[in-house]
């Protein structure tokens, strides 16, 4: 499938976009450990996370969805996922891989966690390091990738670990497998990075602490279930805001969006290229904070990206460098070295879909200058990011030209409905599957 994006005109509109990925996947995975029935609403249905419900399914838990985005989740307590009967498949989710590497190493029994082509070439050893120290033994089958083979029956021991890298999927798996552990688990991170995971832990009467950041938790607590409203994703909303910015004289809202101050480093960013963002009714869902987001066309002006709101904005520096294209002057990315290992090497992939449309961009090591200019038509690559794929979309439709952007499939993994929520807004970006040529 490819997207075939015409030039248009975006116009004021109230754009409601699906929920947060990371939240929901941490719904699954927490309700089914807990005890008691949890009720959550807003899930999002996209595909890494439906991967994440099969996987809970298969682990012996009761999950109806009543609709699309309600989920109502039987927990079995810590103790209670039944061995699987096959290979659990986390799809294209390294978040899934991650966080399930976690608890599959505190069960009593084995488990093998596989995925597609882009999620076996994923790096596994930052949370093999650490989950090995606590006692766990996983085996990869290629040099750190998945597949990986997770055996159950071992007791895990809690230690202190500081992590290398800012990844709050490490930081996850290792808290996770802390529930199943004797004593104390506990960790640092160079850089702040989402804590839904802790937020949610504490929704569910997990004592988890952090103090002068340092981040632990006693093994052995129980999980109580609880309701989940989960908000609407900024990382989606990140595609409207900018498709918003970018037009002539829209206003745009998108309601009850998370705005998690560990997550909301894009809005930082973009205000401090010129943005006009405005949060919006700012109240708390359950544990997480959302606002409804009021953004209104804006003159974006290039500069140094703040280093600091790397770990913040993770994921938005795609639709960031798609910013940066349609800024006035230079704009200096530093400290992305990450986004090299994301569902594709994103620095790469994003540097090559911009040149092809026109724009100057020089590739560094950690990071890229991108100079802002002219989008002008073309066929560009996603290299079967979902990410890269809306974020070159975007791109198309201020260009001057057609584009198309090829292999857009893995949108589904966290935005389905990306197109229409796009064209209520006036952006004309189609999915076509007919084969190109
Ligand atoms: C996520 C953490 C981030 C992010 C990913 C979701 C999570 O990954 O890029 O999309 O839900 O914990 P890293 O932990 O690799 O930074």
């Amino acid at each position: 499938m490819h997207f075939e994006v015409t030039p248009s005109r975006v116009h004021s509109a109230s754009v409601v976009v699906p929920g947060d990925k990371s939240i929901s996947h941490r719904a699954l995975m927490l309700g089914s450990i807990a005890e008691g029935r949890s009720e959550v609403s807003g899930f999002l249905a996209g595909e890494d996370c439906l991967a994440t419900l099969a996987a809970m399914r298969e682990l012996g838990v009761d999950i109806q969805q009543p609709s699309a985005t309600e989920m109502s989740i039987e927990g079995v307590g810590l103790y209670g996922l039944k061995a699987p009967a096959r290979d659990l498949d986390l799809g294209n989710s390294g978040t899934a891989m991650r966080l399930m590497a976690g608890l599959m190493s505190g069960q009593r029994f084995s488990s093998v966690l596989k995925g597609d082509a882009s999620l076996s070439g994923r790096p596994m050893g930052r949370i093999i390091t650490p989950l090995t120290k606590m006692g766990a033994a996983i085996e990869s089958e290629c040099d750190g990738t998945p597949p990986l083979q997770v055996s159950g029956g071992l007791q895990l021991s809690g230690i202190h670990y500081d992590l290398p890298m800012a990844s709050a999927q490490v930081k996850s798996a290792i808290l996770l497998a802390g529930l199943y552990a004797d004593g104390t688990t506990s960790l640092t991170e160079p850089a702040i990075t989402r804590d839904h995971t802790e937020r949610m832990l504490g929704s569910m009467g997990v004592a988890v602490a952090t103090v002068s950041g340092r981040i632990s938790l006693a093994g052995g607590q129980k999980l109580q279930a609880c309701t989940v409203k989960v908000p609407a994703d900024l990382s989606s909303a990140a595609f409207v805001i900018l498709a918003a910015l970018l037009a002539e004289n829209a206003e745009v809202c998108i309601p009850s969006v998370g705005v998690n101050p560990t997550r909301s480093g894009v809005i930082d960013i973009l205000q401090s290229m010129g943005a006009d963002i405005v949060l919006e009714n700012p109240q708390l869902l359950g544990e997480e904070p959302v606002a409804d987001i009021r953004v209104r066309s804006s003159r974006l002006n290039g500069g140094i990206v703040d280093p600091n709101l790397v770990s913040l904005a993770i994921d938005e520096f795609p639709v960031l460098f798609v910013a940066a294209a349609a800024a006035s002057g230079r704009t200096e990315f530093s400290g992305i070295g990450e986004l090299r290992v994301k569902e594709s090497d994103r620095i790469a992939a994003m540097s090559e879909g911009l040149r092809l449309l026109g724009i100057t961009v020089d590739e560094t090591a950690d990071g890229a200058v991108i100079y802002g200019g002219q989008f002008g038509g073309g066929t560009v690559q996603s290299h079967g990011d979902h990410r890269i794929a809306m974020s070159l979309a975007l791109a198309g439709s201020v260009a001057s030209d057609r584009v198309i952007v090829e292999d857009v499939a893995a949108v589904d993994t966290s935005f389905p409905g990306f197109c229409e929520s796009m064209y209520s807004m006036g952006a004309d970006i189609r999915p076509v599957s007919e084969k190109l040529g």
